[in-house]
Parts: structure tokens; sequence; C-alpha cells
């Protein structure tokens, strides 16, 4: 049999190698990412034994945002906050569940990143066996070394992330990240407790036919993203097209990892309840987009684009459009008609 030449690529070493070829590289950057796997590692553990221990079912206590925090929620916030506050890379964390920043203990190295997460999205899918994720932002901070890190190191525009990704838990668990020189998913083998390289410059289809939103919100759009989904939903023989499918999920991560691999465009629009939409910018738009304009696919709020936006407050949400770049100038083509 003739020798495989496919080499088999940790997640670590993977790392380790881009950050190499990359200028002023210090070893650190690598050591934060290394300490953040570890940590899906232990939620992906939790997740995938949900059904079998006590932990399905809310804790009764709601977040920040006023909804009901569910235990794995809960769970996952904890361990990322343990797996990162230690390592010396950091200077302070914030996450979708907690109203302020997370700071590093006073006894910890501080370092130079910061570090922003939702600990668990599509909590609604977690009862149900339904695949869920994390999703991570990493920015350099702007303040002085060795200080604690304020609101000014958190509330960067998205184009200034150093790295992104998220990790989904689903039939297999994946390892998806950029760090601005492309997009790299990495699978979890269980038998011997790695993430390896399985989707290697992962590129969006520049096109896609497969539509996704929340479409019982349709009553409280703007008449403009109405226009677009009746218009993707049908066959217009003078144009040659035909109609779009409906995915829908409702954990974003999924709905994006769709996008990402087979192309086409995931929404959630602004409506006349929620005037930006319900998304979060720093915990899930901006990385989100980071990782599909690196794949090279496009992200905007209807108006520009994602990680151009200044953001003013720690939970800010926006509206979104993200995926396949033709795709998203269709929806944009619709938005910005009369
Ligand atoms: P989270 O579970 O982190 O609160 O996020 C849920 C988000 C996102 O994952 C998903 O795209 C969206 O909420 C679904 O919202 P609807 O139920 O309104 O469709
Ligand atoms: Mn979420
Ligand atoms: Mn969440």
């Amino acid at each position: 049999m003739p020798l495989v030449s496919n080499k088999v690529v940790t997640i670590e070493r993977h790392i380790i190698e881009q950050e190499e070829g990359s200028d002023g590289a210090t070893g650190d950057f690598s050591a934060l990412l290394r300490d953040l796997t570890l940590a899906f590692k232990i939620i992906n553990r939790e997740v995938t034994q949900a059904g079998l221990v006590d932990a399905l079912g809310a804790t009764g206590a709601q977040n920040v945002q006023g909804e009901i925090v569910q235990k794995l929620d809960a769970f996952a916030n904890t361990v990322i906050y343990r797996a990162m506050d230690h390592g010396g890379h950091l200077c302070g964390m914030a996450s979708e569940e907690d109203a302020d920043i997370l700071p590093i203990p006073d006894h910890y190295k501080r370092g130079k990143y910061v570090l922003l997460f939702d600990p668990l999205d599509g909590s609604s899918n977690i009862d149900v066996n339904v695949s869920i994720g994390t999703i991570f932002s990493i920015l350099r901070r702007v303040t002085p070394e060795n200080t604690p890190g304020t609101l000014e190191d958190f509330l960067q525009p998205g184009y200034k992330q150093i790295a992104a990704g998220y990790t989904i838990y689903g039939p297999s668990t994946m390892l998806v990240y950029t760090a601005g020189r492309g997009v790299y998913g990495f699978t979890y083998d269980p038998s011997v407790g790695e993430f390896l390289l399985s989707h290697d410059r992962i590129r969006i289809p520049a096109h896609g036919t497969i539509y996704s939103v929340n479409e019982g919100n349709y009553h409280k759009w703007d008449r403009r993203m109405q226009a677009y989904i009746d218009w993707a939903k049908s066959d217009i023989p003078e144009e040659n097209k035909k109609a779009y499918s409906l995915r829908y999920i409702g954990s974003m991560v999924a709905d994006v990892h769709r996008t990402l691999l087979y192309g086409g465009v995931f929404l959630y629009p602004a409506d006349i309840k929620s005037h930006r939409g319900k998304l979060r910018l720093l915990y899930e738009a901006n990385p989100m987009s980071f990782v599909v304009e690196q794949a090279g696919g496009r992200a905007g709020d209807g108006k520009g684009r994602v990680l151009e936006i200044i953001p003013e407050l720690l939970h800010q949400r926006t509206p979104l459009i993200v995926g396949s770049p033709k795709n998203v100038e269709e929806v944009e083509r619709f938005l910005n008609a009369d």
C-alpha cells in the first residue's frame, strides 16, 4: 500500500505553525488559543453527556439580556472563565452572560489581549439534542500594559479582531477559527482528545440557494426585508431563478456553519419590536462576520459592513446579514430599494 502523505495536524501544531509565519510572534497568542481549546473540550464533554446527567433544564436565573439561563450556559461560562483567568495572556474578559467586564484576579499576571465570548449559543436547542455552539473573539488591548482591562479595550470595531471562531457541538464537534489568514476547521476526535485539521482553508461558495431566517417574524419586518424574502422563495423564470430552500436551526453557530460550507445567506434583521435586531455585536455578529469574510464571504447590517461598526455598549445588538457574497448583495439590493 502506498504511504499516504496527508499530515495529521492537531490544532495546537496548526496554531504554532501559523504564528511562526507571522511577524513579532511571541508564542503568547498560541498559548491563549491552546487554553481556549481545553475549555471547549470540557464543554463538549458536558454537552455530549447532558442527556445522562442532571445537567438539563433551566437554573431559574435570568441573564443580563433577561433570558432564562440554562444550566449548560452557566457551566460553559464558568469553564471558559476558569480556563482563561490565570494564563497571563488576558487583561479581561466579557461574556454574553455577564453584565460587566470580567476582571483578571489581582494575583495573576495580566496580558495584552481581551477575550469576548458567547459561552453557549443556541440555548433553546439544548434540551432537544440539536446543535449548539460557543463563539469567541480576541482583541489586542489598547490601554497600558499590566493594568486591568477597561471598556475601551472591548469596544473596538470588529476589523480589529486578532482571531475569532466557534465550536459547534453537533453530530461531531468542530472548531472553526481564523487568525486573519484564512479559515480552518478541526474535528474533535474524542478517542485521542484532540481537534484534528479536517477542513483546510475553508472558502464559502460565491452563491448558494439556501436562505436562513426566523420567518415567523415576517409581519414585524420592514417591507423591503419582506420583499427580499418573497423574492427568495419564488420561481422567477425570466431571471432563471428557482425558489431558494429555507433552513433554520435557531442556533446561529449551526446556521452560519452550514452557510459557510454550503453557501447562501443567514439573516437576523431588525423588526418593529427589536429595532437593532437580536444578535449581539461583540459576542456573535463580529466573530462570525470575521470568519465568513476570511472565507471569502460578506457580512453587513443592512447599512454597511458589520466589522466597521464602532461599538458603544458591551451588549449592543445589531441586525445581521451574513453569507455568500452574491447572496448578501441580493439582500442589500432589496434593502436599498425605494
Ligand atoms: P443564545 O442562545 O446565545 O442566546 O443565542 C440565540 C440566538 C442565535 O443562536 C439564534 O440565531 C437566534 O438567537 C435565534 O433566535 P430566534 O429564536 O428569535 O429565531
Ligand atoms: Mn448566542
Ligand atoms: Mn448564549
